[in-house]
């Protein structure tokens, strides 16, 4: 059984409870990290942290008491649970009043509800699915216009993740406007001749913490990066296109709608990148 932590304690998955009244459970008032771990340490910690702290300033949350604290959280929870490879899932809600109300409780006397988890996926960085390359289908966005904020609202992703399924395939990507706008938990990328194409950073969708330094290794492997928004028939014509994310690295994609991207099979850069993504974020990883 897992040790979890529930504001400020570390407890057994079974003990740890949250109110009904939580702003998380009723409203999905609330903001989430993944930080991945491998070989026990955490990667790009300091990146997530960040982006964390503009997701709570961005829906005038308040910054937990133990805020500051959060990086010996994860390292305990690491330690406690003897994770080698996997994740660990950082929650944190506007906490819970004594009623359901739309207008924000008093950040003095409703403090915001704190959960972390770990996540063991032993192999994570040795995932067969990146040797083979995983397959995607188009949907049409339908989220709400902040995507730049992690908000645990995930029930359209979570829909488009399971229109995937429902086809046979293993991801989705979204598109608005007739351009792709992301995955359905991930950064989506093509790559034409030695050209990195991905989406140039808004509104319309997540910042990544691996999309930011995946572009970093790609420039200074002098490979070209443009970021603009593309078309699936781009996609479809591209020599080769990937994922990245916290939980997958850099993933290939080999097919999108049916339609099979380059030669089918995971391409070189994609391959190139994400050995370099891994091997740095390791030598980094605290
Ligand atoms: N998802 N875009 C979306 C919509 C995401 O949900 C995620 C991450 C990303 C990639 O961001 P990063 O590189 O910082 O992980 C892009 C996490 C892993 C999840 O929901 O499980």
């Amino acid at each position: 059984m897992r040790t979890v932590y529930l504001n400020g304690e570390f407890v057994p998955e079974n003990e740890a409870q949250v109110s009904i009244f939580d702003r998380g459970f009723l409203m999905a008032d609330g903001v989430y990290e993944v930080t991945s771990v491998l070989g026990g340490k955490l990667i790009d910690f300091a990146g997530h942290a960040k982006r964390l702290e503009r997701s709570l300033a961005e829906l005038d949350m308040q910054k937990p008491d133990d805020f500051d604290n959060l990086l010996e959280v994860h390292r305990a929870l690491v330690r406690l649970n003897d994770i080698d490879e996997g994740m660990i899932y950082l929650q944190i809600t506007r906490g819970a009043p004594d009623d359901r109300d739309f207008v924000f409780p008093d950040p003095e006397t409703t403090r915001p509800t704190v959960v972390l988890f770990t996540q063991n996926k032993p192999g994570l960085a040795n995932s067969p699915a990146a040797q083979k390359g995983i397959k995607v289908i188009s949907i049409e966005d339908q989220r709400w216009a902040r995507r730049d904020i992690k908000t645990v609202q995930l029930l359209y992703p979570s829909m488009a993740k399971m229109a995937a399924k429902a086809a046979g395939k293993d991801d989705a990507w979204m598109v608005e406007d007739g351009k792709v706008t992301e995955g359905s938990s991930n950064n989506a990328y093509i790559v034409k001749g030695n050209t990195i194409i991905t989406r140039h950073l808004g509104t319309e969708i997540l910042h990544g913490i691996t999309r930011a330094a995946v572009l970093r290794f790609a420039r200074e492997a002098q490979m070209t990066v443009e970021e603009r928004s593309f078309t699936i028939d781009e996609a479809k014509d591209a020599d080769e296109a990937f994922i990245t994310s916290a939980s997958t690295f850099v993933m290939p994609v080999v097919e999108v709608d049916d339609h099979a991207i380059g030669t089918g099979k995971p391409g070189p850069i994609s391959a190139r990148l994400r050995e370099i993504y891994l091997d740095e974020s390791l030598k980094a990883a605290v």
